[in-house]
């Protein structure tokens, strides 16, 4: 049966990326992979608006149940521009899209998605040195650049951080952290959070957040953790920051703002191929008998735990959706310590997601759904 497409559901239609399901990888990578290619490019360039409409309109088509043959099927739908959709034709219609092809082959994205790929390396410092020639690891090492302790451990691993985490290499992590956790604090609990937690089967790190039943016992753990995994050589570099979270008489911080202030550790493993972990991809670059995985650990009091694991659970299209829509649908500040009711002045609790989901007048969305 051909003709008109059919009414979208209600679901599909909904503007914020927190009201649908977006499973992973989707029906429609082709087109997902190419809109993700011009939203990098966008943010590469600083340009933080025109990315965030490439993510939406990417989002918007991993949701969809079925693989899209026609633009007719995508009338109606929201989040989709007239680029996205210029962009879509082409695909459906001839298989590539030229733009997204000359972004891919640009020498300012190629430079700037190898710099940005080092660790430590944003991209203002990218774009200062793409703008002096450096559009190589060998470039910059001659360039006679000082770099920080952060970026000096991502050019030392590059290769290592640049190849993806496996779900094997995220379980092998699992088994690591939860025993120093549980050696040093007994009782305390150990979520994997960030895209393994969404489903994915690999990742650029693994996520971590901590806590323990008992408000104030994971005050400082995380220096405890960071110690043990030291003494047990499990660490190749780690930069930590302490808590600097207070609740305010006038509600949570900027909405927008996406940086929390818990204890914690971006770090850098050292996952060695033993017993534990069997994968065959399990050694680093040059043969070695480990590999470098990028590793985060986040510890939160057990009170705030349900806003933490919603905030470290990604995708970073989904929280920031569900806070666009905190803000704008409900008048409420969303954090990953806490949900502000601006109308009531007060805060509102919850110990789980779902509790959170609630609050906001949202229909729960599981971890595996966030994929946005
Ligand atoms: P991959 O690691 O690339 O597989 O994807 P991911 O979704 O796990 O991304 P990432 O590890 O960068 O982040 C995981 C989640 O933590 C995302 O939802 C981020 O928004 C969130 N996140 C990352 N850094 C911060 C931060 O500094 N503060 C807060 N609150 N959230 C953060
Ligand atoms: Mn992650
Ligand atoms: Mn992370």
């Amino acid at each position: 049966q051909q003709g008109d497409p059919v009414e979208a559901p209600a679901f599909l239609a909904a503007s914020y990326a927190c009201q649908r399901n977006t499973p992973q990888p989707g029906h429609n990578t082709l087109l997902t992979a190419a809109l993700s290619v011009l939203a990098e490019s966008a943010e590469l360039n600083g340009d933080e608006g025109r990315g965030l409409a490439f993510r939406r309109s990417e989002g918007l088509l991993r949701s969809l149940d079925r693989r899209v043959q026609g633009l007719a099927e995508l009338r109606g739908l929201p989040c989709l521009g007239d680029h996205s959709r210029r962009v879509i034709q082409d695909l459906l219609e001839n298989g590539v899209s030229s733009e997204v092809e000359e972004t891919k082959s640009s020498p300012r994205y190629k430079a700037m998605k190898l710099l940005t790929g080092i660790f430590g390396v944003g991209v203002k410092t990218a774009k200062r040195w793409f703008t002096e020639g450096i559009c190589s690891l060998a470039q910059l090492e001659t360039s006679g650049h000082s770099l920080n302790a952060a970026q000096q451990a991502g050019v030392c691993y590059y290769t290592d951080l640049n190849q993806p985490v496996s779900r094997e290499e995220a379980d092998a992590v699992s088994v690591m952290v939860e025993g120093v956790v549980h050696s040093v604090l007994p009782g305390a609990r150990v979520t994997l959070a960030g895209g393994f937690r969404r489903g994915k089967m690999s990742g650029h790190d693994v996520d971590f957040l901590i806590t323990h039943p008992d408000e104030g016992k994971e005050e400082g753990l995380i220096h405890k953790i960071i110690a043990c995994l030291e003494s047990r050589g499990l660490l190749l570099y780690q930069q930590n920051t302490r808590n600097t979270y207070r609740e305010s008489a006038k509600g949570a911080g900027r909405p927008s703002s996406s940086m929390d202030r818990f204890e914690r550790c971006f770090s850098i493993f050292k996952l060695t191929n033993d017993s534990s972990y069997t994968a065959d991809n399990g050694t680093g670059s040059g043969g070695r008998p480990w590999r470098a995985v990028r590793v985060d650990l986040v510890v939160s009091p057990i009170s705030q735990f349900a806003f933490a694991l919603l905030g470290w659970t990604g995708s970073k299209l989904f929280e920031r959706e569900t806070r666009r829509w905190a803000v704008r649908e409900r008048s409420m500040s969303l954090s990953s310590h806490a949900l502000y009711d601006r109308n009531q002045e007060r805060y509102l609790r919850a110990s789980s997601e779902e509790e959170i989901f609630a609050h906001l007048g949202l229909e729960y969305v599981s971890p595996t759904g966030r994929n946005a």
